[in-house]
């Protein structure tokens, strides 16, 4: 059964979000470069490229329903932060956004009775959660760092040992 057009928009406006998100990753993975932080800032890449990641997870599903994607402007990310810790409060700031504005997108698709949107976006459900535990738990380590060189470097380097996630199917 093809989308319905409210669904389908819903799923194009979340689409921007998550290529938003790409784009402030990689923002903020400039700045952590600017700031002789490149653990962080390839953390940050990685974190860009699973956004992208997701954006066209979320484009593959709409073609598979015979739906049409819009691809809308995307908005300019902030470019300098205050600190690494800043970087890192907006991250898990940002990631309970995206999760509200899943759990909104889950309603739509309730509220038309579409089932397989709901199925698909519960691996998005799932992922937010992830997310969110995530950035936590690097905000943790940083107030734990405290403002040591010595302790930020060893940090670093541990953010620099992220590798990619497997690609998940889209
Ligand atoms: Fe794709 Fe971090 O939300």
């Amino acid at each position: 059964m093809a989308v319905s057009p409210t669904v389908q928009d819903a799923f194009n406006r979340h689409i921007n979000a998550e290529f938003y998100s790409s784009y402030l990753y990689l923002s903020m993975a400039t700045y952590c470069e600017s700031i002789d932080l490149p653990g962080f800032a390839h953390w940050m890449r990685i974190q860009s490229r699973e956004e992208y990641a997701h954006a066209m997870r979320l484009i593959g599903y709409i073609e598979d329903r015979d739906g049409r994607i819009t691809l809308l402007p995307i908005a300019q990310p902030p470019i300098e932060f205050a600190s690494v810790e800043d970087v890192m409060q907006q991250t898990l700031s940002h990631e309970q956004h995206v999760s509200t504005l899943i759990n909104r997108l889950y309603a739509v698709a309730a509220d038309a009775g579409d089932v397989a949107s709901q199925v698909t976006l519960q691996w998005f459900v799932n992922e937010q959660v992830e997310e969110e535990k995530t950035a936590r738990d690097v905000i943790a380590a940083l107030s734990m760092v405290a403002g040591r060189s010595d302790a930020l470097l060893l940090l670093d380097r541990e953010m620099g040992a992220r590798t990619p996630s497997a690609p998940t199917a889209a």
